[in-house]
């Protein structure tokens, strides 16, 4: 049985940014500050961070290793709670972790004993089923790995598929919660080049459908700036904050190929470059940049 998930969401969406007060700060951090406490003493790892999302907005944090992008995603995620500002998600506190912002991990995450179609049901189990009969969810199951082209595999177990599946997996977990953020943390890290540019592509289809409000973490300037609205450059730590915010104006949907030699999106990938490995360069590497 299979139903569409991709248009009812989609017109969710929609109907959502009317009911939602302030769809321009969909997502508002605000004034956050995030000082952990270890064995060794304090650690000031984000200072002064700003930064509003608009609903149905793509955003990629990148900076480089250790100075908070994790952290920026995980206080949004509710995951950890700010030391100081406000974290504030469709006009209310984030106070804990919630299936509204649904979080893709690096590292796929998912429960090794289960099928991928039992993973994809826990989630959808823990946010619909006081409201919708057992065939609804399985429905909703269906449909969900079916927008990620894995409803074939539904019946396998994690071991039994690629890296890329099983990252489609947790994409298809999170996407089935109907999520009001979808929150990602270099989800396509971990995959070779191909799959990841092709789950690159997937990703960039399904947002397009569904019209998610979407914070990810990327290492990688191309893959930021072909999925992005707008790429948020981080400084580097102790006490990061955000250096600078640049617009992709690029129009959707977006081809990978017709891009690279786009003069916008050569500008785009030069000046997130120039920020990264001229202005905040890691020591030693500005020499190389
Ligand atoms: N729970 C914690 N306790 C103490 N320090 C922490 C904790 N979590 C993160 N940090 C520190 O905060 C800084 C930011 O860490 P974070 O994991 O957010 O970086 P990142 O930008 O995601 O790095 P990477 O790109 O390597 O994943 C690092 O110096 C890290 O050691
Ligand atoms: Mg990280």
């Amino acid at each position: 049985m299979k139903t569409s998930l991709a248009k009812p969401m989609a017109e969710r969406a929609a109907e959502g940014s009317s009911l939602v007060r302030n769809a321009e700060r969909f997502i508002d951090v605000r004034d956050v500050e995030m000082v952990f406490t270890t064995r060794k003493g304090r650690f000031h790892a984000l200072r002064d961070i700003d930064l509003q999302v608009r609903k149905g907005e793509f955003v990629t944090l990148i900076g480089h290793s250790g100075c908070g992008k994790s952290t920026l995603l995980n206080l949004i995620a509710g995951l950890t709670r700010c030391t100081g500002g406000v974290v504030i998600c469709a006009d209310k506190e984030v106070t804990g972790p919630s299936p509204e912002r649904a979080v893709v991990f690096q590292n796929h995450s998912l429960l090794p004993w289960l099928t991928c179609f039992d993973n994809v049901y826990l989630g959808v189990e823990r946010v619909f089923s006081s409201r919708e009969s057992k065939v609804q969810l399985v429905a909703r199951t269906h449909a969900a790995l079916a927008l990620v082209g894995l409803d074939h595999a539904s019946a396998k177990r994690p071991h039994e598929i690629s890296g890329g599946m099983k990252q489609r997996v947790g994409i298809a977990r999170a996407l089935a919660m109907e999520p009001k953020v979808l929150l990602m943390d270099e989800p396509f890290g971990a995959l070779d080049a191909l799959t990841r540019a092709h789950l690159q592509d997937e990703l960039l289809k399904i947002v397009g459908k569904t019209g998610s409000t979407v914070v990810m973490v990327t290492h990688d300037v191309d893959e930021a700036v072909l999925l992005s609205d707008r790429i948020v450059m981080m400084t580097n730590g102790p006490a990061a904050t955000i250096g600078e915010i640049l617009s992709v104006d690029l129009a959707r949907p977006r081809d990978r190929i017709a891009l690279a030699e786009d003069a916008a999106y050569v500008h785009c990938r030069a000046s997130v470059l120039e920020f990264l490995y001229r202005r905040h360069a890691m020591p030693g590497e500005k020499k190389a940049a």
